[in-house]
């Protein structure tokens, strides 16, 4: 792993700890929320058994599972050199995306990541106008290896809905929180049926950290 990464993975684990301990007491809308330490292990062994260059996240917060997801795409061959932008990541917080931003900086990935501030549907809605403009090989090859949706749960059929054909064949959307908080279930029951029953994906839930539903997409749709 990149060392430099892992630093300031490391930095921003121990804090997301002792928030989520209650130890280090912050104003809910500074909370980072990040995902688990082993859940960005589990995503980054996917991302790099995939080959995945090109990720789009829903809910960047400061950035926690962004830094995984440089970290695997480096592996996967791409140059921070080349400012390419492989990572898009979205979040409406501008405070949480400033901070972020610094850390990408400090992290030295920022050449990797494309930080995009504003409500994820406006961002997903221009996105996916944009790729229906381009031209047919671009649509088939679909844009993305690799989806993370983190943010608000409320819009979750549609997000899936508007990713879903900027999805290449073969790749992966995956959704946070399906187990916890545990108030967030019957929403995240209701995003589960929908997407279990698309013929086109397969998809199940993994317990790990705070319930990752992973889904492939096996045919176009
Ligand atoms: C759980 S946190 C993301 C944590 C991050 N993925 C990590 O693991 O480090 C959720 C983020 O989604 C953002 N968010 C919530 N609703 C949103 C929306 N409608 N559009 C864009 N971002 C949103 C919040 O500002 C917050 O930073």
């Amino acid at each position: 792993m990149d060392e430099k990464i892992v630093r300031l993975l490391n930095r921003l684990a121990e804090q997301s700890k002792r928030e989520r301990s209650g130890e280090l007491i912050v104003h809910p809308e500074d909370e980072m929320l990040a995902i688990t330490p082993d859940t960005g292990r589990f995503f980054k062994i996917i991302l790099n058994a995939m080959h995945a260059k090109r990720i789009l996240e829903i809910g960047t917060s400061v950035g926690y599972s962004t830094l995984w997801f440089a970290d695997a795409v480096i592996q996967n061959g791409i140059s921070k050199a080349e400012g390419s932008n492989p990572i898009i990541t979205i979040d409406i917080n501008h405070s949480k995306i400033e901070k972020a931003t610094k850390n990408f900086h400090d992290a030295e990935v920022n050449t990797l990541i494309k930080v995009v501030e504003g409500s994820a549907m406006n961002i997903l809605q221009e996105l996916s106008n944009n790729f229906h403009r381009e031209n047919d090989t671009k649509k088939i090859d679909g844009l993305f290896d690799f989806v993370f949706f983190d943010a608000d749960k409320e819009n979750l059929r549609d997000y899936f809905d508007l990713v879903i054909p900027m999805l290449r064949v073969g790749g992966i959307v995956a959704t946070d929180n399906m187990l916890y908080p545990e108030d967030y279930r019957p929403q995240m029951l209701n995003y589960a049926n929908y997407v279990r029953s698309k013929p086109y994906v397969q998809s199940i839930m993994v317990p790990i950290g705070n319930g990752e539903e992973i889904t492939i997409k096996l045919a176009p749709n």
